[in-house]
């Protein structure tokens, strides 16, 4: 049986209709830049997280960097954050000239608030914590600290859109925070896209200006930007399938909760596999189900064999890549973000998956473990 990882051709097979509706309706006016289909994205967006403002922009990642310029990040200053990310992450802060000073993760993969006062320095300009996999980070203690050294705090939550933490969903515990929809992500573009959302009218009227060349018309540049912005078809796409994230989001939470019973009836343990928590308060939107496992390598080979398709997500943390040797880190700075990056594996996981290729990737799973 062949299990993909994700399916996205599947899903364009069952909207179909649907995107070409957004397609004809958008295109059909001419206008593809900045139009009424952007504003109503944002809007509903805005509604949808419970914040002030919310900006389309062409990517999560030009999303951070707009948030870290509009917080007056700068040249010199130094942001704490996480080694197991997106390289997009660290990007970003490189981008604007400042220094990345990572913290070790806990269990939950997210930066460890325990780790954060430790690295802060007279140059700590803010805390960018990330809710990788869609799971909130220890939101409450990261803005105790930040408040009481007088930080900002940036959310990068690029995967953590429907993502809930004590019933507040991603984005609304930090001072800025941004969302990627990266095909890859539960709200996702037909391509690249992404949205920063802000409570500050300041900061929302500057990005707006900053996205489109700092042009406030067509004769005025107020100050030099870049061209970051959302297109009006992606736009429209992302609205309509916004409408239909909480299914999306319900379906991938069952897929976690058949694997989690599956795995338990089949007697894998920690000791081979350890799947994410979640607490009670806790409501992942699970954009990738990722697990660390014993032998992971081989795991993975074994699967594959099986038809069954696996990704490591990501296997060098952030400060082993050879792009961040200038900031003086090695191997063994971070033992906990390093040994999860040697064991994670992400399972086969979207809103097609049935129930029956989960139970054979499970099965294959024990079978793995049996002989090895
Ligand atoms: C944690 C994180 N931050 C930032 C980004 C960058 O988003 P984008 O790919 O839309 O630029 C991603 C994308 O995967 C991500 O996972």
């Amino acid at each position: 049986m062949d299990v993909k990882l994700i399916d996205l051709k599947e899903r364009y097979n069952e909207e179909k209709k649907e995107l070409e509706d957004c397609f004809k309706k958008t295109i059909s006016k001419g206008n593809l830049i900045l139009t009424k289909e952007v504003f109503d994205f944002e809007n509903k967006i805005k509604k949808f997280i419970k914040v002030n403002y919310c900006l389309g922009l062409n990517s999560g990642t030009d999303a951070l960097m707009m948030a870290l310029w509009v917080k007056g990040i700068k040249r010199g200053d130094e942001i704490i954050t996480t080694p197991k990310s997106f390289v997009a992450t660290v990007g970003a802060i490189d981008h604007v000239g400042a220094k990345p000073v990572f913290a070790d993760i806990s269990d939950d993969l997210n930066i460890d608030p325990k780790k954060i006062e430790e690295k802060i320095t007279k140059r700590t300009k803010a805390i960018l914590p990330v809710h990788w996999t869609g799971r909130v980070c220890q939101m409450e203690i990261i803005n105790k600290i930040a408040k009481k050294h007088k930080l900002i705090v940036i959310e990068d939550a690029a995967q953590a859109i429907g993502s809930y933490h004590k019933s507040r969903h991603a984005g609304q515990f930090g001072n800025i925070a941004t969302f990627s929809a990266h095909p890859l992500k539960n709200l996702n573009a037909l391509g690249d896209g992404g949205y920063l959302v802000t409570n500050i009218k300041k900061e929302f009227e500057k990005i707006k200006i900053y996205r489109n060349h700092g042009m406030i018309s067509r004769d005025k540049v107020k100050f030099f930007g870049v061209n970051s912005r959302l297109d009006s078809l992606n736009a429209a796409v992302l609205t309509y399938r916004l409408k239909k994230l909480k299914s999306v989001i319900k379906k991938r939470r069952a897929n976690v909760a058949l694997y989690r019973t599956c795995l338990a009836s089949l007697g894998l343990g920690e000791e081979n596999i350890i799947l994410p928590k979640e607490e009670n308060y806790e409501r992942n939107s699970y954009v990738m189900f990722t697990n660390l496992c014993r032998s992971r390598d081989k795991l993975q080979k074994y699967l594959n064999a099986y038809g069954i398709q696996t990704l490591v997500y990501y296997g060098t943390p952030l400060h082993l890549h050879p792009a961040s040797k200038k900031f003086n880190y090695k191997k063994g700075d971070f033992p906990v973000a390093e040994k999860a990056c040697s064991r994670v594996l992400a399972f086969p996981h979207h809103q097609h998956l049935k129930n029956n290729q989960i139970l054979y990737v499970c099965e294959k799973i024990r079978d793995f473990y049996k002989k090895n």
